[in-house]
């Protein structure tokens, strides 16, 4: 099994640069504008958008892992071939917004256990939007990574301005999603990925 790349070089560098004039504004438009403070939940899809962007192309395949009532799903099955859902519940929304896509598979169960239906190399790219906690962030990076050719990317990345600022205006947001970026750092480095304004990261593959 491929090991994530903690200390490797990815095959593009990465601008980590982007946090602060794009996520802080960001941060500070939705509160003003009444908002959650940073987007801990169902995606936004601004800032995944430039991720799908910059990683995605229009045959790519994409394992999600966690996608509540499909609103990213959505996105993803609008923008790939294929897309496989893993999430530990089928809600009666995620059903529905599903069956208005014929390249949308919907694996109904835990992500920790279903990475064993999936051969490794089998996806371009897997967004991890499931369980933000590190003891299952950090799994869910480990069981992935093979899967995935091209991208491994996820949500809830709180670091930086941002993390201090959800540390102070919103701490249960923060107590939810402080596992993400450690666990991200812990495996992929955190300087090896890219971060969007909806706290959504990716980092490229390297390939050997
Ligand atoms: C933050 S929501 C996903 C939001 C969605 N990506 C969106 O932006 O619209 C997290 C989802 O992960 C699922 N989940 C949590 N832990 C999981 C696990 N270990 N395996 C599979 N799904 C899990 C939950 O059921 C929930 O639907």
């Amino acid at each position: 099994m491929s090991k994530p790349l903690r200390g490797r070089r990815p095959e593009r560098q990465l601008d980590r640069k982007l946090w602060s004039p794009l996520t802080v504004p960001y941060f500070m438009r939705q509160r003003m504008e009444g908002g959650t403070s940073v987007e801990c939940g169902v995606n936004n899809l601004y800032g995944l958008v430039l991720l799908a962007r910059d990683v995605l192309t229009p045959d790519s395949t994409v394992i999600e892992i966690g996608s509540f009532k499909g609103v990213s799903t959505s996105l993803w099955a609008k923008l790939c071939k294929k897309v496989y859902v893993v999430d530990m519940q089928c809600r009666p929304k995620l059903r529905k917004r599903c069956q208005q896509w014929d390249n949308v598979e919907v694996l109904k169960g835990n992500s920790h256990v279903l990475h064993e239906q999936f051969e490794d190399g089998s996806v371009d790219g897997v967004y991890i939007d499931a369980n933000h906690h590190y003891e299952h962030v950090y799994p869910d990076i480990m069981d992935y990574w093979p899967k995935a050719t091209r991208f491994v990317a996820g949500h809830d990345l709180l670091t930086g301005d941002i993390g201090w600022l959800t540390k102070h205006y919103d701490p249960k947001g923060w107590e939810c999603c402080e596992g993400v970026a450690r666990a991200v750092d812990d495996l992929i480095g955190l300087e090896n990925v890219r971060c969007y304004p909806d706290s959504s990261w990716a980092t490229l593959k390297v390939t050997e």
